[in-house]
Order: structure tokens, then C-alpha cells, then sequence
């Protein structure tokens, strides 16, 4: 059971101030009959709920993708700090999505949300080694050595060993790299170890899926194709 003032938020049907205001004009309707009272309690999938006489589903399931800007931490809440949640368009706002892994405060680019805990959990589980490849700006030029070393599995500074990963030089203080696990800091701390200290970092493809012209600071659903790539753990 649920109360139908939650249930019309989390079906996008408003905020919850907003949700308030739609009940008491009248517009929601359970099992065919009037309802304005939000605090009744309704049976998700069972109960009838209408609005102005189009029936919602509840929480529906959604995969998001957003083009992080910098300044933002990724977390659901923090004292101090403007969060990503804060950049989600109203309309993904009611779906109790999640970030699915982190990115720093200052790198940019490709980053997801879902509501749907198994996936989340497949997703960033480090047993799945989804390719992650991130574009960065550096101090000092990278060379066949450094991209060597990536590919031989690095040692950073606190002894922490990374796995295999291909770093790709594009001359002077530029390099393209790709990891398959999601350790604190990895990419700074994997630049630092060969003396290279990262200035700007984006992340641009994570699996089959890339930022294309999502401009920055804006969030779209996956397609019906990168959904079922996803899940095909792709
Ligand atoms: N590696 C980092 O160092 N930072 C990120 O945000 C992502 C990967």
C-alpha cells in the first residue's frame, strides 16, 4: 500500500506542492471515483489512479544520462556542496533516481543515473569491467613508456595495483584513456604515477554508450537501442 500523494509524485504527475494543488481541483479520480484526499492509501498496480482521466503507472523504471559539468559532486545530498541531483530536469525529478558510480567534482561528461537497484548494482559491480574512457588535459607529454606501463597494470603511490588499461598519447599534455574499474580518483592518481598531473578530465563513453551531442549540463533518457545494449552488458 501506498499513500496516492506518492504515488502521483513518483508518476510524474508534479511536485509535491503541485501534487497538493491537483487533488484539491479535483482532477484525480481512484477506481473511477473522486479522490482529494492524498493521504489515502492506494495498492500500486492494483488501484485504478487517473489523471484528468489519463490512467498513471507509478514509478516507472528509467535510465538517465547526463553531461556532468564540473563544480558538481556526484552524491543524492550534500551540506556544502551543489550536487548533480540538482541538475536533473523536473520531470526526472520524482523517480528517485540514483548515480550509478561517481565522478569527481571537477570532471566533466558521461555520467548515469537509474532507478532500478539490480542494474545500478550490475553496473558498477567491479567483476563487470565496463571500459570507461575518459579525455585528459595534463601536465608533460605521455609516451610509448607511459602507455607500456598502463597496459602492464600500474602500481600507484599508496601501492594500490590497477588493472591492465590503455592510455593513448595525443601529443603535447593530451591523452585519451580507457579503464575498466572505478577506483577513488583512478585516472588522476593512475597520470600521477607516471608524473603527469591530470588539469581537466571527461569522462566520453562508458560502454557502448557516448555523450554524442548531449550538450553539458543537460540529461536524456537511453534509447530503446542503448537500453537493450546495456542490458546485454555491452
Ligand atoms: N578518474 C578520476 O580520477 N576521476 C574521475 O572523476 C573519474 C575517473
Amino acid at each position: 500500500m501506498e499513500r496516492l500523494d506518492k504515488f502521483l509524485c513518483d508518476s510524474g504527475a508534479g511536485t509535491r506542492s503541485q501534487v497538493k494543488g491537483i487533488l484539491k481541483a479535483g482532477r484525480v479520480q481512484v477506481d473511477g471515483k473522486p479522490e482529494k484526499d492524498g493521504s489515502r492509501k492506494i495498492q500500486p498496480g492494483l488501484s485504478r489512479v487517473c489523471l484528468d482521466g489519463e490512467l498513471l503507472g507509478g514509478k516507472r523504471r528509467a535510465v538517465v544520462m547526463m553531461n556532468k559539468p564540473g563544480g558538481f559532486v556526484t552524491a543524492t545530498e550534500d551540506r556544502t556542496e551543489k550536487t548533480v541531483m540538482e541538475l536533473l530536469p523536473p520531470e526526472f525529478k520524482n523517480l528517485d533516481l540514483k548515480p550509478v558510480g561517481r565522478l569527481d567534482k571537477a570532471t566533466e561528461g558521461l555520467l548515469l543515473f537509474t532507478n532500478d537497484g539490480d542494474l545500478l548494482h550490475r553496473l558498477i559491480s567491479p567483476k563487470k569491467e565496463v571500459p570507461k574512457l575518459y579525455y585528459a588535459r595534463h601536465e608533460g607529454t605521455a609516451t610509448e613508456q607511459d602507455a607500456a606501463a598502463f597496459a602492464a597494470g600500474l602500481t600507484l603511490a599508496d601501492g594500490t595495483k590497477c588493472r591492465s588499461a590503455v592510455l593513448e598519447p595525443m601529443g603535447a599534455g593530451e591523452s585519451l584513456i580507457t579503464v575498466c574499474e572505478g577506483k577513488y580518483h583512478q585516472v588522476r592518481r593512475m597520470m600521477a604515477s607516471r608524473g603527469m598531473t591530470v588539469t581537466y578530465l571527461e569522462r566520453r563513453k562508458e560502454g557502448c554508450l557516448t555523450l554524442g551531442d548531449l550538450p553539458r549540463g543537460e540529461t536524456r533518457e537511453l534509447t530503446d537501442g542503448e537500453m537493450e545494449a546495456l542490458e546485454q552488458g555491452k
